[in-house]
């Protein structure tokens, strides 16, 4: 069978590698992929929210199965449009995927449904935003409505941050229309962990453990990115920690958007914040994580293909996951200056003599062919991936990988897996 996956970063990526092992596959497509993709499926320069394009693409191909990696297409209704056309799609509706696109309906749904997340409010307007602000105080979280590339939620320590993020948000629109309204939200504090499941609408399918790293810098510092590392398993989220998140959150969750005539087909990934032996919701996803999906994907034992029809038939209460017993890394290589601004175009070298490493993968993001030289076009520019058989040992290989390559500017974190380690002990 032909399949098409849907973006250009690490996590589709991942997924262009592992739909490749399934021993149904035929070929692989991708768009509009990047340099290391290319190597490995045919990619094609459409753009992901070019809905019409994708379906042609589809269409003229021959493509029985599609794969959505990023939100803004699933946001824009890229999975009505292939189930209008009759193709084959796993990923979220439009109405489904309001649960990434829209922070006000999501918490809306948690609070109705008693799904535990941090208390809120919900303001049309600066003004009446910055008197509910001078009332609570800081710290205190400024949340944009709509997608804002990540950016859109700005944690505060201070008053006068929090009404500065109003401003950006609400009079200098700096997310244009997804700053109609603002969320303003109790400040959690623990741990973070993501914890994705597959859904065909009634089953939800947990799948492994996982956490992310947001700030550019070690130690969490500095500005938040798309994501900086991630490893699987993650030990902050103990079994009590997982059954309580499946049992309060994801079943719940999954129940709510039935109820409410949005049926959740797909990947459903929440972030959670952990305390106190408890976890409580901050944001919900539509889609597998970046960079999350790298070690996820790179320990899932079995077919995703088959996984990804059960979810689109309906079947997912006939499927177990495998996970491989082992522990998985992926550190993320970025641009210098990321997450401002940055230069392209940097050729990049190293990338075989560390992809000929044992149980190491280098997924490509931002990178693009240039007079047959691999060079940065990204931020996020590779999210360098280890297997070891623990998260000691996965460590050391994706560290030993990252240190063979390397280009002008070239930055990445020290310290992925480092907060697995405490629980190790
Ligand atoms: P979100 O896009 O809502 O996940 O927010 C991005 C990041 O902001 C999260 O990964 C957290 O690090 C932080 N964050 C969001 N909401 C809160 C909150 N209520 N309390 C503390 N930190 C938060
Ligand atoms: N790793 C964060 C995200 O995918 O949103």
């Amino acid at each position: 069978m032909k399949v098409l996956v849907v973006g250009g970063g690490g996590r589709e990526h991942s997924l262009v590698w592992k739909l490749n092992q399934s021993p149904r596959v035929t070929k692989v497509f991708c768009a509009p992929g990047n340099a290391g993709i290319a190597a490995e499926a045919e990619v094609v320069p459409i753009e992901v929210t070019d809905i019409a394009a994708m379906v042609d693409l589809a269409r003229r191909e021959r493509i029985d199965l599609t794969c959505v990696g990023p939100e803004l297409p699933l946001t824009h209704g890229i999975v009505d449009a292939f189930e209008e056309a009759g193709l084959r799609i796993f990923g979220a509706t439009r109405a489904a995927a309001e649960i990434e696109g829209s922070k006000v309906f999501t918490k809306d749904l948690l609070a109705k449904y008693n799904i535990p997340t941090g208390t809120y409010r919900v303001f049309d307007n600066a003004r009446d935003a910055r008197a509910h602000l001078s009332e609570v105080g800081a710290p205190i979280v400024v949340k944009a409505d709509g997608l804002a590339a990540g950016k859109g939620a700005i944690v505060c320590q201070t008053l006068q941050e929090a009404e500065e993020a109003v401003r950006l948000i609400m009079e200098e629109r700096a997310f244009g229309a997804a700053g109609d309204r603002v969320v303003v939200e109790e400040f959690l504090t623990g741990e973070e962990a993501s914890f994705l499941a597959f859904s065909d609408g009634k089953t939800v399918l947990p799948l492994a453990t996982s956490q992310d790293h947001k700030p550019i810098f070690d130690g969490d510092r500095g500005p938040n990115t798309g994501g900086m590392g991630a490893y699987s398993p993650a030990p902050v989220v103990t079994d009590e920690i997982f059954r309580q998140t499946m049992d309060e959150i994801m079943i719940p969750t999954i129940r709510a958007m039935e109820s409410e005539g949005r049926p959740y087909k797909g990947v459903l990934y929440a972030g959670l914040m952990i305390k106190d032996g408890r976890a409580k919701v901050l944001e919900f996803n539509a889609r597998f994580g970046d960079p999350e999906a790298q070690p996820l994907v790179m320990r899932l034992d079995g077919d995703l293909v088959q996984i990804m029809e059960a979810v689109i038939d309906g079947r997912l209460d006939e499927v177990i996951l495998n996970w491989h017993d082992d522990a998985s890394i992926c550190v993320v290589m970025a641009s210098g200056g990321y997450p401002g601004s940055y230069e392209k175009g940097k050729v990049i070298s190293g990338l075989d003599e560390a992809g000929a490493l044992e149980d190491v993968k280098v997924f490509h993001a931002g990178t693009s062919l240039k007079d047959g030289k691999i060079v940065t076009a990204g931020g996020r520019v590779l999210g360098v991936t280890a297997r070891g058989r623990d998260i000691p040992q996965a460590i050391e290989r994706a560290y030993e990988a990252c240190s063979l390559i390397t280009w002008e500017g070239a930055q990445y974190r020290k310290d992925i897996g480092a907060k697995a380690i405490k629980f190790l002990k």
